[in-house]
């Protein structure tokens, strides 16, 4: 049997009451006549849904699975015989850990450390602390489609006007937008490319939002037109487009430009898969669950810097320009501060240094959200402190996002320090090695390497293929 195998969930009782108590609000805001004796009532009963918090902890395995309650102190050595009897569970106090054993199956066990376990923060938002959703599930799916998805590229003629702006990539990727171009190197290199549309569960368009913007023929005010034209040819030229209204097709843009790039054809934006840097829920263009969100990442190569915990001096870290109100906030409450350092403006030190010595790294919303900020903190092994509400965290089908950063709301920014000193050092621990964990998945390489960012946006992708049936007629 496989040690692997067993997955730890947590659930809290407090957030099924606060999805009853958001029902009955918007009950109260329908029925106008009665809406401040309804609130009233509401306010004074809700707490009759507040049950004292009872925490559960669901035993997933290949044979079977139970559930844990009450919650498993951390003062005595118990054992927990569960409701399948096949299972004890074990708090250990000396090893900090929690052991499963499965009875008569000598030497099969699982550990966890208390500290993955225990729900960090005041909320209990941080409780399931494994990087991944759910690592079987991810793994297993991985390889289902590292074996069978199967992508068809648009081709166009070699002398084609805009063969610049479509593929191959030819330069090497650099700045700002480089995950673009990483991304369709190594698509076009990998096994996903097929050369029959018959075959393939994806079609890619291949124009770049960044290349067209440079382009003096097309511009800024161009690239709309030239989109809309792009998908006329193909639709007039294949069957795939109209077969599907663009469902089954994609583009991936980092350009900040490209959320504007599809007002003139809405079957792009309300139909296709766009894989953006500019994921944020505000942008007219951006559809959350269809689309995914790339992230940015300034291209470094060598050696992963690393700097344990203990020797991050700094609390918390920013630097950036105010363009926007939540920067304007940001400053106006923390910039003064001895422990979080927010700089507006030139850096004297170098911000790798920063980066490295600091604990948390915030990536604030400024006048766009796409900035690459979080994979610079990912990289440095800062725990990313986010303050952008309603923004799509890349990859977070996949990742959960709770266990290696803090999603702040912008409201809370004059609690940040609060919020910061109410995490204990071992909560800390977990979250930096967490970020340690994840921070491959946020490396893109010439030639792609299992679970990099090239892999991770194809998982996205391969998790939205299906969402469009197609019908043949
Ligand atoms: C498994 O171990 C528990 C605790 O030691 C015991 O109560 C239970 O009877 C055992 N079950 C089996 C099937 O051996
Ligand atoms: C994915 O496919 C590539 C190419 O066939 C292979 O080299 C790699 O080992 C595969 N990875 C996994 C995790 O299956
Ligand atoms: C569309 O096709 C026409 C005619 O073949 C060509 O001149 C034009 O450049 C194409 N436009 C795009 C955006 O591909
Ligand atoms: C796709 O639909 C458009 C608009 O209805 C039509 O002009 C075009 O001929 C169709 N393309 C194909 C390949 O049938
Ligand atoms: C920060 O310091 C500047 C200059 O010393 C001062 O003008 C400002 O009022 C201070 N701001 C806060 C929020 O304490």
């Amino acid at each position: 049997m496989a040690r692997s195998s067993f997955l730890v969930y947590y659930f809290s009782r407090r957030r099924f009451s606060e999805s009853f108590r958001r029902f009955f609000f918007m009950v109260t805001c329908l029925s106008l006549t009665t809406s401040l004796f309804i609130l009233f009532y509401i306010s004074s009963t809700s707490k009759l849904f507040i049950q004292p918090e009872q925490t559960h902890f669901l035993v997933k395995s290949s044979l079977g699975s139970s559930s844990i309650s009450p919650p498993i102190p951390t003062h005595q050595i118990i054992k927990y015989s569960v409701q399948n009897p096949r299972f004890t569970f074990e708090s250990v106090e000396a090893s900090k850990s929690l052991i499963l054993r499965v009875n008569g199956s000598e030497g099969v066990e699982k550990r966890w450390s208390l500290g993955t376990l225990k729900p960090i923060g005041s909320n209990g938002n941080y409780a399931n602390n494994e990087v991944f959703h759910d690592r079987d599930i991810f793994i297993e799916d991985y390889g289902e489609m590292n074996r069978s998805f199967k992508i068809y590229v648009y081709p166009h003629k070699k002398d084609d006007p805009f063969a610049n702006a479509l593929l191959p990539v030819k330069f090497k990727p650099g700045g700002n937008y480089a995950s673009e171009s990483y991304f369709k190197k190594a698509l076009m290199k990998s096994h996903f490319i097929t050369k029959d549309p018959a075959e393939a569960d994806l079609f890619f368009l291949p124009f770049s939002i960044a290349t067209l913007r440079y382009d003096p023929r097309v511009g800024v005010g161009g690239i709309q037109d030239f989109i809309r034209a792009y998908i006329y040819n193909i639709s007039q030229n294949y069957p795939y487009w109209n077969r599907s209204g663009g469902a089954d097709h994609f583009y991936i843009a980092c350009h900040s430009i490209g959320r504007s790039a599809m007002e003139k054809v809405e079957k792009v934006k309300f139909n296709a898969i766009q894989v953006v840097c500019s994921s944020s829920y505000f942008l007219s263009g951006y559809v959350a669950h269809k689309d995914a969100s790339l992230p940015q990442i300034w291209p470094r190569q060598g050696y992963q810097p690393y700097l344990a915990s203990s020797k991050r001096k700094k609390l918390a870290f920013f630097a950036g320009s105010v363009n926007s109100p939540v920067r304007k906030k940001l400053l106006e409450v923390w910039r003064n501060d001895s422990e979080i350092a927010v700089h507006f403006g030139r850096l004297k030190t170098p911000y790798s240094d920063e980066l490295l010595g600091s604990k948390f790294c915030l990536h604030v919303k400024g006048f766009e959200v796409n900035t690459a900020r979080i994979g610079d903190a990912i990289y440095y092994g800062c725990v990313p402190l986010i303050i952008a509400n309603h923004y799509d965290l890349p990859f977070a089908d996949i990742l959960n996002w709770k266990s290696f950063s803090l999603v702040v709301d912008t409201f809370d920014i004059p609690l940040l320090k609060k919020i910061l000193h109410g995490i204990s050092s071992e909560e800390y621990e977990v979250l930096h090695s967490n970020v340690l964990k994840v921070r491959k998945h946020f490396q893109w390489h010439l030639s792609p390497l299992d679970y990099d960012a090239f892999y991770m946006v194809m998982y996205e992708l391969w998790l939205r293929r299906n969402s469009v049936r197609v019908e043949s007629f």
